[in-house]
């Protein structure tokens, strides 16, 4: 059997990963600044979650919802704390869109309403609700049209009253900064609007988390630079350093039902403890300060450089826009640097490593991103 095809692959198999560092099967090493696509959190092959895993593995892989898993409340336990966000509820699944789709369900669920306000450049992945209020119509299939959704101008509060107004929107479903969108800040005023009209309207707020959350941002989730509390969380890629895991955080507005949502695979054991051990490292190392010391000083290079158009971004998370079509510009990182990035449309590029990087391996990506230019 061959492989459905729908990656364009650069040719390159990466078979090994230590902290910020990849390697490929000649044993090539590469700086991962991409890290597998925002994944990679505390760093590859970190030694506590290597123990974690292993360690649970011995014991459990896995076994069903229907009986009680310690692990999932340890974890919840640990994420309450971490997060700020002790009062909620967790519920666990398997990927961003399922995050996406289960917090879409239980918004419409909650309020009975059925419409859902998204924004332009938005992206939310590639399930049914998930990718309907995603912003790229080649990738909505005819299956996927049933949802009722209206795409807004970002940044724009008053459209968002205008749509809110006719009554009927169960939810509005936003990142804080859009990561596929091309790095792309919410403003807190925007964001401080977008919580005072869902109140007002009856619509609930869901922040999607999953690119910039987890500290990516320098704070634990990216909205909580506009200090607000949305009615539900979404959160992924980083929750487990690549293990398949994500999140919905649940203001306790909510009210569970048994049944309303479910999942086979969703917190497993390995899953959890794969997280939490994720959780303890972020802490003991404290990645937060990490990232934005680290982050600062790649913005601040980065926009010294020639032939930049813009340097935004938050923390970990940033883009560099160019004034010419990367393309060409990637694939000498990756070809003749030996650093891994990632795009946003044709002019940005996107800055994604594990939230480890010390000033001394940015300082080495900025000298090799200067040899490319
Ligand atoms: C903001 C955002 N939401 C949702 C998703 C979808 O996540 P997954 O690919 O795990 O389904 C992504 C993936 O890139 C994302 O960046």
């Amino acid at each position: 059997m061959k492989l459905f095809d729908v990656y364009p692959l650069f040719d390159i198999e990466i078979v090994k990963g230590q902290g910020t560092k990849v390697w490929d099967s000649e044993g090539k090493e590469y700086l991962d600044f991409y890290g597998g696509h925002a994944v990679i959190s505390i760093g590859h092959s970190h030694p506590h979650y290597i123990e974690a895993v292993t360690g649970q593995l011995q014991k459990l892989g896995f076994y069903s919802n229907s009986v009680i898993n310690s692990l999932q409340q340890h974890f919840a336990t640990k994420l309450g704390k971490i997060s700020g966000y002790d009062d909620y509820a967790l519920f666990l699944i398997n990927s961003g869109a399922e995050a996406n789709e289960n917090a879409l369900k239980l918004a419409s669920f909650h309020n009975g309403k059925r419409r859902v306000i998204a924004f332009r450049k938005g992206f939310h992945g590639r399930t049914s609700a998930a990718v309907k209020v995603t912003d790229n119509q080649a990738i909505v299939a005819p299956v996927n049209e049933g949802l009722s959704v209206v795409h807004l101008p970002f940044n724009d509060a008053q459209a968002v009253e205008n749509e809110l107004l006719r009554g009927d929107v169960s939810s509005i479903i936003v990142e804080a900064i859009q990561g596929v969108g091309g790095i792309r800040i919410a403003t807190d005023d925007f964001l401080k609007q977008l919580r005072e009209l869902s109140t007002r309207y009856d619509a609930c707020l869901i922040l999607d988390e999953i690119q910039a959350g987890y500290g990516r941002s320098g704070r634990f989730f990216a909205h909580q630079y506009a200090g607000i509390r949305p009615d539900i969380i979404t959160a992924a890629k980083g929750i487990a350093n690549g293990f398949p895991m994500a999140a919905i955080l649940i203001s306790p507005i909510f009210k569970p039902v048994y049944g309303m949502l479910g999942t086979t695979f969703g917190g497993n054991h390995l899953a959890c403890a794969a997280a939490s051990s994720v959780l303890d490292v972020i802490e003991q190392e404290q990645l937060l300060i990490n990232v934005n010391l680290v982050g600062d000083y790649l913005m601040q290079e980065l926009s010294r450089l020639p032939h930049i158009k813009e340097v935004r971004g938050r923390g970990l998370m940033i883009g560099v826009e160019m004034e010419e079509p990367v393309k060409e510009i990637r694939q000498r990182l990756l070809f003749d640097q030996h650093v891994f990035t990632g795009v946003s449309g044709t002019h940005i590029i996107r800055l994604l490593p594990p939230l480890c990087l010390t000033l001394k391996e940015a300082e080495e990506f900025v000298r090799r991103f200067r040899n490319v230019l």
